[in-house]
């Protein structure tokens, strides 16, 4: 279901972006026997779509939407295992500035999963892990990383698991107040969905056998986090070389096969999050006076446009155009390195 043709064209096109929702746009694209009137034509009409989502989640019981939730557990930054994705060729120009701001507050709760060595990146950070995946950015070296982040976190023995990847901000303060809201021992999966309906894929089942499934999945490029309880779950179909495999079945990227086991597989329900985001979305649209509460944030570019926060702050666009360090001092004015007396 996944055509090779659509795949390259993917990879030309969107560079890194390769998730699920974009090989969804792809698969729309291409000739359909039924083509469905709300299928996203376009990153425009994808941006619309997501604005709509959240009207939708707002009305709605969605994570984010409502007053917070009460504490059940007391967590510490080192409950947690926070697994950022990278590769070599983005060392310099994405890691620096996270080990710059929000991984400097808590070495030890992040984990870096990178395909080369690099003695410099190590000097920096305690938990550099090369993954030995290829460097391309192919739906196979991306789920050979996402195996080794499951395997790692299961033996780090943390109560829980969050992935993101290089252009990430995490507040991990947020991220602490969300998880301690949910017992670490049950199912929870929590993150933001790249779509507003699940996505249809095709679970092969034998050599010409296969069966539609569909199913909701947190979009890789936002973050999300899995319990313990539930990660355990997942052994089998994540463990050892058994993630690969399970991809292989239904030949879609990472953050949709983790949906596809638990969604899918196991039978439990994704937790919309509005606190995630990637830069798939408008970033534009969070207002400053909310930037506090995210648990994560990104940046990136779209149609040749800059996709960031937008606020005023320690930094001009220019010195700071990801908008992290002026977030990071806006967090934690204590910085050495942020200015004083900033005015927002
Ligand atoms: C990658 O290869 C090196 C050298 O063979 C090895 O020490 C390391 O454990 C491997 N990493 C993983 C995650 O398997």
């Amino acid at each position: 279901m996944l055509p090779g043709c659509g795949k390259r064209l993917l990879v030309s096109v969107a560079g890194s972006m390769l998730t699920c929702f974009l090989v969804l746009v792809a698969e729309q694209q291409a000739p359909q026997p039924e083509p469905e009137p709300e299928a996203p034509q376009s990153f425009s009409a994808y941006f619309s779509q997501l604005s709509r989502s959240r009207r939708v989640a707002e009305g709605g019981d969605a994570e984010g939407a409502g007053p917070p939730r009460p504490p059940v557990e007391t967590l510490s930054p080192r409950d947690v295992f926070v697994a950022v994705k990278t590769t070599a060729k983005f060392h310099r120009s994405r890691l620096q500035l996270l080990l710059d701001t929000w991984v400097s507050r808590h070495k030890d709760m992040t984990f870096i999963f990178t395909d080369g060595e690099d003695e410099e990146l190590k000097k920096r950070t305690g938990n550099v892990i090369n993954t030995n995946c290829s460097a391309a950015h192919s739906r196979q070296a991306l789920s050979c990383k996402m195996a080794v982040e499951y395997d790692k976190f299961i033996e780090s023995g943390r109560k829980w698991f969050c992935h993101v990847d290089d252009d990430n901000y995490v507040n991990v303060g947020m991220l602490i107040k969300l998880l301690s809201s949910y017992p670490h021992t049950q199912d929870v999966y929590i993150g933001k969905p790249s779509l507003d309906r699940p996505i249809q894929a095709t679970e092969r089942i034998s050599e010409n056998k296969v069966h539609p499934v569909h199913f909701w999945f947190a979009t890789g490029g936002a973050g999300f986090c899995i319990s313990r309880g539930l990660a355990l779950k997942m052994s089998p179909w994540a463990s050892g070389g058994h993630f690969m495999s399970t991809a292989e079945k239904i030949r879609l990227p990472d953050d949709c096969t983790i949906g596809y086991i638990i969604e899918s597989v196991l039978g439990v329900k994704l937790i919309r999050s509005n606190l995630f985001h990637s830069h798939l979305e408008n970033l534009h649209q969070v207002p400053k006076s909310e930037i506090h509460k995210q648990v994560t944030l990104s940046y990136g570019m779209f149609e040749n446009k800059r996709n960031s926060i937008h606020m005023k702050g320690a930094f001009s666009v220019d010195e700071d155009p990801s908008r992290f360090r002026s977030i990071h001092c806006l967090l934690h004015p204590d910085t050495p390195w942020c200015p004083s007396n900033v005015a927002y």
